[in-house]
């Protein structure tokens, strides 16, 4: 069936049917005064909802939207890295899916798309949502703008003050951006009563989000994790079978990065589904160590825990990460589909340092000129390894990575690891 689809396929392609056993179900917690499920339908999109519950394996995507992948430029390039394969001296063939060339510049915006078009289709005027380093909130700046919606994105604080050109695009493409926590909520303001300069997280602008949303019935647009974000980003592996079959090649190991696990299922479950490929590896960060650490359980996503429990690899919904890393994939839990494809051992895993993915980044900028974002830097250290140890066995296996964003707006976390780095 894939094989006849346009590069762009019509169809975004959903893995719950072919897991390799039933996916635990979200749920309530016990003895809850409120049930997260409901809370839920008052602030998806309905289709978004619908959709999150499907068990359809190809979800048809709309022409309108299909278009606006157009649009933005897609099919996303699918790159031979001749001169990182010349650089390591490896028998193995690399290619990377660039997700770095949408114009927000990360896969982000896969989702954000079909998002807010079901929401402008519903009559919603308004759509909220959190964002950390402004990936998320710049691809939903877009997206509302492209459907004349308003956005309001909170940004939390910290890197409201250190990433002001992410918060300038947000602003440029029309969004409202706030220092989360704020007292636009009473969330945010009974944070604000214990800690007036709190520097804010990711958990605490997520229920700000959520809150606001509800409180004036606007719509909540989500970034990663649950199951309809990597049913949209499928778009990425998709397109990249189609390139592959283009150049004859069959791909032996996939990789990529996994912050809330939204690029690496986007990417690898459209080939595990098929059965493309023998290998499957998510990176994660050794700075927060869901893997090597986390538990399998129910957990919440948020750390407000306004949204239903789900079953995932988890550090804890109020983990923190240390203050002092730059790395990104910050995020405490893996997707449950990929926590259940890793538990099964269809997927392996990996976690690098700071220092292994700022080396990595420097050699892919030296051999491929692409300053990768520091989270696909953890994907690319991957490769690199597995470049490597093909040589040793004279391996000349194809080797699939997505480097999920640039770089460019993230110089400054280069710039803090660089001088970690140097300081050793
Ligand atoms: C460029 C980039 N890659 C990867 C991630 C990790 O998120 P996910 O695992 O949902 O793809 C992020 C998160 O913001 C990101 O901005």
């Amino acid at each position: 069936m894939v094989n006849s689809f346009d590069i762009i396929p019509k169809y975004w392609y959903n893995i719950i049917p072919d897991l390799p056993k039933p996916l635990p179900p979200p749920r309530d917690p016990q003895d809850a005064e409120f049930s997260r499920i409901d809370l839920l339908r008052k602030i998806l999109p309905k289709e978004v909802l619908r959709q999150e519950f499907t068990i359809e394996r190809f979800v048809k995507i709309p022409d309108e939207v299909r278009d606006r992948y157009i649009n933005i430029g897609r099919p996303t390039p699918l790159i031979r890295a001749r001169r990182l394969e010349e650089y390591l001296k490896t028998p193995a063939r690399i290619y990377f899916k660039y997700e770095g060339a949408t114009p927000t510049g990360s896969h982000k915006i896969n989702t954000a798309i079909p998002q807010a078009y079901f929401a402008a289709n519903e009559g919603v005027s308004h759509v909220t949502t959190e964002t950390g380093a402004g990936q998320w909130g710049t691809a939903v700046a877009l997206a509302a703008s492209m459907y004349d919606l308003e956005s309001t994105i909170f940004m939390v604080r910290v890197s409201y003050e250190h990433k002001p050109m992410r918060r300038t695009i947000m602003e440029l493409y029309g969004a409202k951006v706030h220092a989360s926590p704020t007292d636009l909520t009473e969330f945010g303001r009974k944070i604000l009563k214990e800690d007036s300069r709190h520097p804010g997280s990711l958990g605490i602008a997520m229920s700000e989000a959520i809150e606001y949303a509800l409180e004036n019935n606007y719509r909540y647009l989500v970034g990663s994790v649950l199951d309809v974000v990597i049913l949209h980003q499928s778009i990425i592996g998709m397109e990249s079978i189609n390139q592959l079959e283009a150049l004859g090649e069959e791909p032996d190991t996939i990789i990529g990065c996994v912050g809330g696990g939204s690029n690496f299922g986007g990417f690898t479950y459209p080939f595990i589904g098929t059965k493309r490929g023998k290998k499957y590896i998510a990176v994660g960060s050794s700075e927060v160590p869901k893997f090597s650490k986390g538990k399998y359980e129910y957990d919440f996503p948020d750390s407000a825990g306004l949204l239903p429990l789900v079953k995932m690899i988890t550090l804890g919904k109020d983990f923190i990460p240390p203050p002092i890393y730059s790395g990104g994939l910050r995020y405490h839990g893996v997707a449950p589909t990929l926590s259940l494809l890793v538990k099964e051992k269809v997927v392996e895993w990996r976690e690098y340092t700071e220092e292994e993915i700022y080396n990595s980044a420097k050699i892919f900028m030296k051999t491929q000129g692409i300053i990768p974002a520091p989270e696909s830097a953890h994907a690319i250290k991957a490769a690199i390894d597995e470049a490597l140890e093909a040589k040793k066995t004279n391996d000349k296996k194809v080797i699939l990575v997505n480097v999920s964003g640039h770089g460019l707006l993230d110089l400054s976390n280069y710039e803090s690891m660089k001088n970690r780095v140097m300081k050793k």
